[in-house]
């Protein structure tokens, strides 16, 4: 397959309706949660991209049985105690950050030790954030260089709880966390700087032991001994993240429309509609519903009059942290200076995407100025682009390259962007779905 894609001509004005493939969070989190349930799960809309299949890959090798059939994924639990832990176990996480931190959450009892490895991208990622919460409960770690992987873990039949203070703002700590905490007598209290909540939501929707309190700067929760999971039918809801690419398009087009179907819009996943929605973009939510504690909805986005730069309030940060890439985008056309800050979280993603995003735009023409944790774009309105634009990720992001095939489509240039088997992580529908756009 041919790796490199070229762009040389702009998107016209579309109004469309599109569905995005399943929620990547979601996604992993069901094959977990489900590989420790009591029987069969069945899940509808699995994302079906190498981070889930990576995730079913860690499950298989722990024991339990996975079918895919009709597109239906059925995972045969065998419940809290199933997983058949044997010597010489390693598990391949590949890209997925995930993955690779939340298993060790779920691996803290294995009484043999179970190596993590992961692709090129992950193994420059930080996995001290959570081999020392997870140390605390009893497991014992090594790290390549203290702090990457390969990983190995061996757990403790002495397992005891622990407070754990999270000041990152990542959900795949304080999930790590929930999932050791699962697995102890007493009480694991977490109290963790706001992020995605999918874990606490999915452990409250199976009634499992678990308290959380939502205060304003924080949330605390409180995990105690899980002792029977039961089986999780799911339908996993539209990913936010990758619906992004087309509410960006279609905010950086004139007189567009598109609506997406059955996205999730849990709170803590929608810094992008706020930000975008104080830039002068038209976003409505309808069709809204509830579903096994999440939320869901249709998003229709109009195409602005005119874009407005942004101040971007730091308490934004967390519920957009994986769509600052193409937020960027959308400020390059902006009327005004954007400033976006305390967001150094950016360059801990598969690529330094704060040093990426700049990299995109000034190869657009477009001023910036960058300090370690924050980002100043000088938007132009009338950016129009005719000249070549290479865009090679050595680490190969997924969300630089779809971030580029948007900037593409949107404000012209003769492009060349490698890597276009990046997106099997995530979202591996991405080109079909951008070429519906084209009809
Ligand atoms: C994720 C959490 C976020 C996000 C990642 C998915 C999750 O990472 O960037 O794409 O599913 O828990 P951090 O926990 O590192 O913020």
């Amino acid at each position: 397959m041919e790796k490199t894609i070229l762009i040389k001509e702009k998107i016209k004005n579309f109004n469309k309706i599109i569905t995005v493939s399943g929620d990547k969070s979601l996604s992993i989190r069901w094959v977990l949660f489900s590989s420790l349930a009591d029987g069969m799960s069945k899940a509808h809309n699995l994302l079906m991209s190498e981070d889930v299949l990576a995730a079913i890959g860690a499950i298989k090798k722990l024991g339990i049985k996975v079918k895919i059939i009709n597109g239906v994924c059925i995972v045969y639990g065998k419940g809290i105690n199933g997983y058949k832990y044997k010597k010489n176990i390693i598990i391949n996480a590949q890209n997925s950050g995930t993955l690779g931190r939340l298993l060790p959450g779920f691996l803290i009892n294995t009484p043999y030790s179970i190596k993590i490895i992961g692709d090129r991208s992950l193994s420059k990622r930080d996995f001290k954030r959570i081999s020392v919460p997870l140390s605390k409960f009893g497991a014992k770690f090594k790290l390549h260089k203290n702090k990457h992987l390969p990983l190995k873990i061996v757990g403790s039949k002495k397992l005891k709880p622990i407070f754990f203070k999270e000041t990152l703002g990542s959900a795949q700590c304080k999930s790590s966390v929930i999932f050791a905490g699962m697995r102890t007598t007493g009480t694991t209290t977490i109290k963790a700087k706001k992020s995605r909540n999918h874990t606490e939501l999915l452990a409250r929707y199976l009634n499992l032991p678990i308290k959380i309190q939502s205060k304003k700067n924080y949330d605390l929760i409180k995990i105690s001994k899980v002792k029977k999971i039961k089986p999780l039918n799911y339908k996993i809801p539209s990913d936010i993240s990758s619906s992004s690419f087309f509410i960006a398009l279609t905010a950086l087009m004139s007189n567009s429309k598109l609506t997406i179907k059955n996205v999730n819009i849990n709170f803590s996943r929608t810094g992008i509609i706020t930000i975008l929605k104080k830039m002068g973009v038209k976003i409505f939510f309808i069709n809204k519903k509830n579903y096994k504690g999440e939320k869901i909805a249709d998003i229709r986005v109009e195409s602005p009059n005119t874009l407005k730069g942004i101040n971007c309030p730091k308490k934004l940060n967390s519920g957009a942290i994986d769509e600052f890439l193409i937020i960027f985008l959308v400020a390059a056309k902006a009327k005004g200076i954007s400033y976006f800050k305390d967001i150094a979280e950016l360059n801990q993603k598969e690529s330094p995407r704060l040093k990426w995003g700049e990299k995109i735009l000034n190869k657009m023409g477009i001023k910036t100025i960058s300090s370690k944790n924050s980002l100043k774009i000088y938007g132009n309105p009338q950016l129009t682009l005719k000249k070549n634009i290479i865009i090679k990720n050595y680490l190969k992001d997924h969300r630089v390259f779809m971030t580029s095939m948007i900037a593409a489509y949107a404000f012209g240039g003769n492009w060349k962007i490698y890597d276009k088997d990046s997106i099997k992580t995530s979202f591996p529908n991405f080109i079909n779905t951008i070429n519906q756009f084209k009809k």
